[in-house]
């Protein structure tokens, strides 16, 4: 990512830090990625040469900026769902201010019809950041739709582990799935098919 990205990135970061801690209602907030994950997502894209990129949960375009720069070096393209439209106006603007919107299909989608309309082996690389008690129900179509080689990454496994204990089961019991966890930021589990 270059300087003025990044700079821009790490502003954004830091105005939704201060809108989260003033805000009570968890759900009312921007909840992004830390930056540590973001970067890795960001290596993680680039290493594997990722171009279908789906990320489940946009909030205002945080990560999506770290996910969307990958995809510029890769030649790739980032699908972005978010059931809130405000927030999805919010990462319009923030991708624009970077340069990258023409890089983002940004969708007002539950991601659970996201999956469910996705082709088999659809996506290259799908970073999972949404509501967690639903993810359970994403399981089957998460395995279906990644790609051979294609990766999975799951921000919160160990800040909140106890809310993914069915998921973790599902996805571990996953022949075709080899994990790991990295213990950066909140937890990243990361999953490649095959
Ligand atoms: C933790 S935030 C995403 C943070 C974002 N990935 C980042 O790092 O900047 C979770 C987002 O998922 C969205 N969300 C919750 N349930 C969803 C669903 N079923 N489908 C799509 N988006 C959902 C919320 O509106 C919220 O913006």
């Amino acid at each position: 990512m270059n300087e003025e990205r990044r700079r821009l990135a790490a502003e954004l970061y830091a105005v939704s830090r201060e809108h989260d801690r003033a805000q009570p209602d968890r759900l009312a907030r921007f909840r992004n990625v830390e930056p540590d994950t973001a970067a890795l997502l960001g290596v993680l894209i680039r290493a594997t040469g990722a171009r279908r990129i789906l990320e489940l949960g946009t909030s205002n375009g945080y990560s999506t900026i770290w996910l969307a720069d990958a995809a510029e070096a890769t030649g790739g393209r980032v699908v972005s769902v978010d059931l809130d439209p405000a927030r999805t106006e919010l990462a319009r603007v923030n991708l624009g201010a970077v340069g990258l919107i023409e890089r983002v299909e940004l969708r007002r989608e539950d991601a659970a019809v996201t999956l469910a309309r996705s082709g088999d082996a659809a996506w290259d690389f799908v970073f999972l950041d949404a509501e967690r008690s639903a993810y359970p129900g994403y399981s089957r179509d998460l395995v279906r739709t990644l790609a051979s080689g294609g990766l999975l990454a799951v921000d919160n496994v160990q800040s909140h582990g106890h809310e993914l204990v069915e998921f973790t089961a599902l996805i571990e019991a996953e022949a075709r799935l080899t994990h790991t966890v990295v213990p950066v930021g909140a937890g990243l589990r990361l999953a490649v098919r095959g």
